[in-house]
């Protein structure tokens, strides 16, 4: 038994912020750029393709020459073209799963350039990708034939900020650890933090609604998000800043570009309620050797320290197993466990270490004397806290390392969260598809890793490449499995191209409905990330 019990001389003090890992913008193509033959695709809406007119019109609303990126060749001196290969980045997922083919990319630096620009394309029936950070996992921010990318990196600035309050205005560009950082200046801290920090921004974060790893902490951006400027799919700005706490003056129009992932508009402004930073954080990672022990797990631990309770994520013996191949950090940090069935990882964060600590011994007291976890390790000190969260943080880019992964990101009541995983193994197995973890079938490998405490579970399928065969065994045995089990079939990575035609396992019809009339209000001409999220095909 590896597991520490922290003492006074054992102590975590951090005295600066943590730099938890940070994701590099890395495009992995290869050649297996799919993903057009495993799914029926959507015809191109019949939108205007863009000319070189447009792009001088373009061009002429932009402030800075640099602010348009093109590979159509014959417009002006005033326009560079590039070659496609330069618009990879932006047309091209994170995944490297989906690839649009869009030529031009328009990074506005105001809110009044993206008015321009989208009531021109309004004008001009040009269609629009809203981009961010490009960090999307269900395919959402890139093009799927030439729609027009309008970038927001380029606004970044902080707005304003209130030391008291402690809510923060800016744009919708800047990166989520820019803006982390920022805050930690004046001791607070943003209440999101998700492994693609270092690239996503604030604005794709609402966009999707993000949770990350938080959320049993801090609840979700639903809550703490108090504002939003928007620019709507007909160039008219939507001044919905507010930065009051509350405010019951009518329906919440907010809560409609909250998760609404580029379909109603493009968020170029972002009033938030930032929390407190607090200095005493602690973290641990156990190993269980049931998924009925993660439960008692939970328990106990809410139990004992449900007041600085900030993370519990969990993942299985497969997730680890592959973080442990590509880990960049050759010390391994937790060698004994790593035939466990399972592991959590337990974070707190709170005012008073010596009250945390001696809270945090009572829970691991517990959790070992009860015989609920196989061993564990306490970090000690910052080097050892940022080691413990790389084993979970890590886990979806040691999975990309692994291959091509199918990624399911599911809510499912608690008891049965697992069972997904299991669920798709053995399918996967009656296929002839999976013959265990490693071995040489189509299938490399099953995993199951995410955020416990909010009943969401990431089922990540690794495979050579992105084959038809692997895409029509899981879909839609994953999505009917969830609605099965009344769940949800995205838990927070959104719709995007990959689940929107599959919304109904989700959501009843007249939800459906409703939403599509919604679309139809402010995006008549469906403009606004076309064949994602709600969407129809038209009737023939
Ligand atoms: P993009 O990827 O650029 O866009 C995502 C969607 O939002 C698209 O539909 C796009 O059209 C729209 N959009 C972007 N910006 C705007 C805007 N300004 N206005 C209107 N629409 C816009 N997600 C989680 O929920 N939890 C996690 O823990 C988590 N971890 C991740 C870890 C890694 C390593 C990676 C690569 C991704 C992870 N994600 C996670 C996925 C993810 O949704 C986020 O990375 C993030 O919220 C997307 O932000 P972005 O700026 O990159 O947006
Ligand atoms: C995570 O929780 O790590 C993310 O949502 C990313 C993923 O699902 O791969
Ligand atoms: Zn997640």
């Amino acid at each position: 038994m590896q597991l520490l019990i922290p003492t006074s001389t054992r102590r975590l003090a951090p005295s600066k912020p943590f730099h938890l890992h940070r994701t590099s913008q890395c495009f992995n193509f290869g050649k297996n750029l799919i993903l057009k033959r495993c799914y029926s695709q959507p015809k191109r809406g019949s939108y205007a393709s863009v000319q070189p007119e447009h792009i001088h019109a373009l061009r002429n609303i932009l402030s800075n020459k640099t602010s348009l990126l093109t590979s159509i060749k014959g417009c002006d001196a005033t326009v560079e073209s590039v070659s496609e290969s330069e618009l990879d980045s932006f047309n091209v997922d994170w995944m490297g799963k989906y690839r649009g083919n869009s030529k031009v990319v328009l990074k506005p630096k105001s809110t009044e350039e993206v008015s321009k620009i989208v009531k021109y394309c309004y004008d001009h029936n040009l269609a629009i990708v809203p981009q961010g950070g490009n960090t999307g996992l269900v395919g959402g921010s890139v093009p799927l034939y030439d729609e027009i990318i309008l970038n927001v990196g380029n606004m970044n600035s902080i707005r304003s900020f209130d030391e008291v309050s402690g809510i923060v205005t800016c744009d919708a560009g800047i990166i989520l650890e820019n803006l982390d950082n920022y805050l930690a200046e004046f001791d607070y801290t943003v209440p999101l933090d998700l492994a693609a920090k270092g690239s996503c921004q604030i604005g794709g974060n609402i966009a999707t609604n993000a949770g990350g790893l938080r959320v049993i902490r801090y609840g979700t951006l639903r809550g703490t998000v108090l504002g939003l400027e928007v620019v709507l799919p007909d160039g008219q700005i939507l001044d919905s800043l507010s930065t009051l706490r509350k405010n019951n003056t009518g329906f919440d129009l907010k809560q409609l570009f909250i998760g609404s992932e580029g379909s109603i508009g493009v968020i170029t402004g972002v009033s938030l309620l930032a929390a407190p930073k607090l200095k005493a954080k602690n973290v641990a990672v156990f190993s269980l050797d049931s998924y009925d022990a993660i439960q008692r797990a939970f328990i106990k631990t809410r139990q004992h320290v449900g007041e600085i309770l900030s993370a519990f994520e969990f993942f299985d013996q497969a997730g680890h197993r592959i973080q442990q191949v590509h880990s960049r950090n050759p010390k391994k940090i937790f060698d004994a466990g790593r035939d466990a069935a399972f592991f959590v990882l337990v974070e707190t964060t709170g005012s008073n270490k010596d009250h945390d600590d001696q809270k945090l011994a009572a829970l691991l007291e517990v959790l070992i004397e009860s015989e609920i976890v196989t061993d564990g390790v306490l970090a000690q000190d910052t080097a050892q806290f940022t080691s413990l969260w790389e084993l979970r943080e890590t886990i979806t880019e040691a999975a990309g390392k692994t291959g091509k992964v199918f990624k399911y990101d599911v809510s499912l009541p608690t008891s049965l969260m697992y069972s997904v995983v299991e669920a798709t193994r053995k399918h996967l197995a009656e296929l002839g598809l999976y013959k265990g973890e490693g071995s040489d079938g189509k299938v490399k490998s099953v995993i199951g890793f995410g955020h416990f405490g909010d009943g969401n579970i990431h089922l990540n399928v690794i495979s050579d490449s992105y084959d038809p065969e692997v895409q029509s065994a899981l879909e839609p045995f994953v999505y009917e499995f969830v609605a099965k089990h009344r769940g949800s079939i995205s838990a927070e990575h959104g719709l995007g191209l990959q689940k929107a035609p599959h919304i109904g396992y989700s959501q009843l019809p007249l939800n459906v409905d409703l939403m599509h009339q919604i679309k139809s209000i402010l995006d008549p001409k469906k403009l606004f990330n076309p064949y994602k999220f709600v969407y129809r095909p038209p009737l023939e």
